[in-house]
């Protein structure tokens, strides 16, 4: 008779733990749930951002079938922050009298220093994407700008 009762209390508490335990659960999941979408609403908001970015970024080089950006487009994506405003010491464009004395060591030179860097001025002015081709362009904007 008492191992019954045992038994019984014991299922009973058993019970009790289990419906709590769903109960408990269920609204764990519920929860969960929300902040699930909220934190993929969030992941995802950035991502398509990020997709979006770089589909404008290559465009120009796809729209052209792969080929070539114009000396112009270079300029003003990756050169003009710092040859606009003469920014560290960058030659302007459209100041001939910063430009003459670079002007006058070859346009070989000044390719080779758009390509490689030059003192200030960073490796492919910090194009990491663009061809010597694309950089050669650029520095033929600046200087047919700067004469
Ligand atoms: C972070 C700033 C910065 C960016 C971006 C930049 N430049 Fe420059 N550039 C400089 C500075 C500073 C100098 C002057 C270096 C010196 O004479 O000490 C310079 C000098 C030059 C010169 C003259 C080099 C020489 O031999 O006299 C050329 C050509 C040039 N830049 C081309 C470019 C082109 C093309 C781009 C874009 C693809 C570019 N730069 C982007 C800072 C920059």
């Amino acid at each position: 008779m008492t191992e019954n009762m045992k038994r019984i209390a014991l299922s009973a508490a058993f019970l009790s733990l289990l419906t709590l335990g769903a109960c408990s659960g269920e609204k764990g999941e519920v929860k969960l749930g929300v902040e699930q979408e909220k934190a993929m609403s969030e992941r995802l908001a950035p991502a398509g951002e990020v997709s979006l970015v770089g589909e404008v970024a290559s465009a120009p080089a796809a729209g052209n079938g792969g080929g070539s950006r114009s000396g112009s487009d270079v300029y003003s994506t990756s050169c003009k922050t710092c040859h606009d405003a003469g920014m560290a010491g960058a030659p302007k464009l459209g100041a001939p009298d910063q430009w003459a004395a670079r002007i006058d060591k070859g346009m070989d030179t000044l390719y080779t220093s758009a390509i490689s860097g030059f003192q200030g001025m960073p490796p492919k002015g910090l194009c990491m994407d663009c061809s010597d081709d694309e950089l050669k362009a650029a520095v033929d904007y600046m200087i047919d700008g700067s004469q």
